[in-house]
């Protein structure tokens, strides 16, 4: 079906076909039209930061920013979705064009830089939703917050979709908000995951209930940021870790067109580097801690790579974008039955 229909989104504007795609899919949520398409795979739990996810395939943060499509991706047979990335305050983001195709690759590139109604809007979209199943919220910086007040807008995303998040998530890793990397590194990511440490505590006593909190890196860190990486997130008291986010290294696509295009990589060049970054971080943190696996999944085959090298669970965008959501199925089976196509 997907494969049907995607010739006909390519033709148009990347933006215009994203948002044509999850208005048609909300427009039938509920009529039982998706899960006769694409019907979920076979219950196979696995536990995660405490959670019992159905399956181990998540959704991954930036298709569903503000939480408007949470009905129609919970028919898609996901074990867990992930929206977001969601700032205090609305922003509308960079200017378009900032969102690209590189079908040659299986590639993405995006600048969208936080485009989301704010943290009010997302609570109102996800009150309003009947979806009943595991849902992780991923909450950042408004753009023009200045850098040394990034804290206060976490902590702010933190305590309003603390009754609402079965997880959240910490994103220092977007390429697309001037400064919110240099968060992943030395004092900066020490003082900034304390608070939110403190925060989570707080939260627990007064609110009467714990939410686990993952923090989202880049790819594009060498060996000894991400051992250092590894160390805060143990040595804080860190839920998980999702790994990764787009990279800004676009060598692998240069040759392409839109290959210069300014913004985070994502899709096929994106796994090995990703894996890469998933294996280390399994090295250093040692067989228990939750690491999520994001990062270039366009086949099952890709999937069960993340998994070998480490990952607990694993989510896809940009696969979604050119294989469909039968995607979600084929991960999923293959990571049950331990082979990939
Ligand atoms: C258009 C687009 C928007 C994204 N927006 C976000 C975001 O808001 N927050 C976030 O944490 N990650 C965001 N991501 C990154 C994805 O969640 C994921 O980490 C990355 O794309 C790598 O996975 P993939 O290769 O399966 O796409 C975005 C990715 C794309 C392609």
């Amino acid at each position: 079906m997907y494969q049907a229909l995607r010739p006909l989104f390519f033709r148009l504007p990347p933006e215009t076909a994203h948002w044509l795609a999850l208005e048609s899919a909300r427009a039938v949520a509920g009529s039982g039209l998706l899960g006769r398409l694409w019907p979920a795979p076979p219950a196979a739990p696995v536990e995660v930061m405490g959670l019992t996810l159905p399956n181990p395939v998540g959704l991954a943060a930036g298709l569903d920013k503000e939480g408007r499509y949470i009905d129609a991706l919970g028919e898609l047979g996901f074990g867990f979705l992930e929206i977001g990335t969601v700032t205090p305050r609305p922003q509308p983001g960079n200017p378009k064009p900032r969102l690209f195709r590189l079908p040659a690759h299986e590639a993405i590139i995006n600048r969208m830089g936080f485009n989301n109604h704010g943290l009010e809007a997302m609570a109102a979209n996800i009150r309003a939703s009947r979806y009943s199943g595991i849902l992780g919220i991923n909450v950042g910086r408004n753009k023009d917050t200045p850098a040394d007040q990034a804290l206060a807008d976490y902590l702010a995303g933190i305590e309003r979709m603390w009754s609402l998040a079965d997880y959240l998530t910490i994103n220092v890793s977007s390429p697309n908000t001037p400064g919110l990397r240099d968060l992943q590194h030395g004092d900066a990511l020490r003082s900034l995951l304390a608070g939110i440490r403190e925060k989570q505590l707080a939260l627990t006593e007064s609110m009467g209930h714990y939410v686990p909190i993952a923090v989202k890196v880049a790819p594009d860190m060498d060996e000894a940021a991400v051992r250092f990486m590894a160390e805060t997130l143990r040595g804080v008291g860190m839920d998980g870790v999702i790994a990764t986010n787009t990279t800004v290294d676009h060598s692998a696509v240069l040759r392409d067109p839109l290959g210069e295009e300014t913004g985070g990589l994502s899709g096929r060049p994106l796994a090995e580097p990703s894996t890469a970054v998933i294996r280390q971080l399994r090295a250093e943190l040692g067989a228990d801690f939750p690491i999520i696996g994001v990062g270039g999944i366009t086949s099952s085959a890709a999937a069960l790579a993340k998994i070998r090298a480490g990952a607990s669970a694993v989510q896809l965008y940009s696969g979604l974008i050119y294989r469909g959501p039968q995607l979600v199925a084929e991960c999923a089976r293959a990571i049950a039955g331990g082979s990939g196509a």
